[in-house]
C-alpha cells in the first residue's frame, strides 16, 4: 500500500495521483472494462442482421458496467433523449457514487457501427469519452460536416470555411507533396458525390468507408493507414468522439453543425447552441482533460474485434482488443483482454 511519501512509476507521490483532478488515473484504466462489456455483448450478434438486438446488447452492458465505477456520471451524449432511449439517454446519471464520486461527464456510442455489426464488416467499435463537468459539448443528434487531419501540422492547415480543393492543397503544402498524393478518408453516401468528385480531380486517393467515422477521424492519426485527411458529413455525436481521440494523441479538428430542418435547429438551441453556423474546433468540443476508450467489435484498422478461442488448457475466452488515452498526459495504452466465457 502505498504511503504519502511514496512515489508511483511516474515519479508521482501517491497523494499527488490521487488529487489530481475529476479523472483519477485508476479510472482511466477502468473505463476499458465499460467499453470491452459493451463489445463482447455486441460481438455475439455480428453477422445476424439484426442492427437493433446488436446496439441493445451493447447499450445494457455498458449500462451495467458504469455502476461498477466510482464516479458520479453524467451522460451528456447518449443513446438520445429520454423520451427516445431506455438506457444511457441523455441526462441519465451513471457510475456506481452518485452524489459522493467525481463528477464526470459521459459521451458515449455502446456500438459504433450497427449496420457494420449486423453485417460483419469492418471497424465497429465501443467507444466513450469521459471528462470533467461541462468539458464536452452536448451535441445534438444531427449531423455534422468533418474536417480532420493527423498530428504534426501548423495550427490552422485545416479550415471548414473554405473549399476541399482549398484544404488538401494546405495539407498538400505542409506535407511537402503534391495535392494528388494525399489520401482522403469519406463516408460513402449519395450525399458526398460532389465531394468526391472534388477530391478525384485533384487525383486524390479516397478511402470509402461504409460506416463508422470516429474510426475513420482516428485513421488520420495513424500512419499505417496512409490516410491523412478525413472529410464528409457524419453524426455530430460521433464528432464529439472523435474530438476527444485526437485531443489525446494530437490532431485537428473542425466541425460545423448541418441541419434539415427546424426541428433539428430547435434541438440544438435546446442544449444552448445559440451560433447555428459555429465551426468548433478541438477544444470547443471536448476541453480541459479528457479520457477516450474504445473496444473493437469487428476487426477494424484501429484494433481487432473480439474473438473466440481456446487456451493452452483447453478454457473458452473472449479476446477483447482496446485503447484508452488521456488528454493531460498523453498516454495511449493498447490492452488485450481475455474473458473467460
Ligand atoms: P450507427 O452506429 O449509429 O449506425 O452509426 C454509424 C455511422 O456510420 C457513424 O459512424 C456516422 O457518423 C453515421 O453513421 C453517419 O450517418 P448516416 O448513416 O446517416 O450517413
Amino acid at each position: 500500500m502505498n504511503t504519502p511519501t511514496d512515489t508511483d512509476t511516474l515519479g508521482k507521490t501517491h497523494q499527488e495521483s490521487m488529487t489530481e483532478n475529476a479523472l483519477d488515473r485508476v479510472l482511466v484504466l477502468e473505463m476499458v472494462r465499460v467499453t470491452e462489456a459493451a463489445a463482447v455483448a455486441a460481438s455475439h450478434l455480428i453477422g445476424r442482421g439484426d442492427e437493433k438486438a446488436a446496439d441493445a446488447a451493447a447499450v445494457e452492458a455498458m449500462r451495467r458496467a458504469f455502476d461498477t465505477l466510482y464516479m458520479d456520471g453524467t451522460v451528456v451524449i447518449g443513446e438520445g433523449e429520454r423520451d427516445e432511449a431506455p438506457m444511457l439517454y441523455i441526462g441519465e446519471k451513471v457510475g456506481g457514487a452518485p452524489g459522493k464520486g467525481p463528477k464526470i461527464d459521459i459521451a458515449l456510442d455502446p456500438l459504433e457501427g450497427t449496420t457494420i455489426t449486423a453485417k460483419a464488416g469492418p471497424n465497429a467499435l465501443a467507444v466513450l469519452a469521459a471528462a470533467e463537468e461541462g468539458c464536452l459539448l452536448n451535441a445534438p443528434d444531427t449531423y455534422m460536416d468533418k474536417l480532420a487531419i493527423g498530428p504534426g501540422y501548423p495550427e490552422g492547415v485545416i479550415d471548414l470555411a473554405k473549399t476541399a480543393t482549398e484544404n488538401v492543397q494546405s495539407v498538400a503544402a505542409a506535407k511537402g507533396v503534391e495535392p494528388g498524393d494525399i489520401i482522403v478518408c469519406v463516408l460513402d453516401r449519395p450525399r458526398h458525390a460532389d465531394l468526391i468528385a472534388e477530391l478525384r480531380a485533384l487525383g486524390c486517393g479516397v478511402v470509402l468507408i461504409g460506416d463508422g467515422d470516429v474510426a475513420g477521424v482516428i485513421a488520420t492519426t495513424d500512419e499505417d493507414t496512409n490516410i491523412d485527411m478525413y472529410m464528409g458529413q457524419g453524426g455530430a455525436p460521433e464528432g464529439v468522439l472523435a474530438a476527444a481521440a485526437l485531443r489525446c494523441v494530437g490532431g485537428q479538428f473542425n466541425g460545423r453543425l448541418v441541419f434539415r430542418n427546424d426541428d433539428e435547429k430547435a434541438r440544438a438551441r435546446k442544449w444552448g447552441i445559440e451560433d447555428l453556423d459555429r465551426i468548433y474546433k478541438l477544444e470547443d468540443l471536448a476541453s480541459g482533460d479528457c479520457i477516450f476508450a474504445a473496444t473493437g467489435v469487428t476487426d477494424g484498422s484501429l484494433l481487432s474485434g473480439v474473438k473466440r478461442r481456446r487456451t493452452l488448457t483447453g478454457e473458452k475466452v473472449m479476446t477483447t482488443d482496446s485503447v484508452v488515452m488521456r488528454a493531460s498526459s498523453g498516454t495511449v495504452r493498447w490492452i488485450k483482454g481475455e474473458h473467460k466465457v
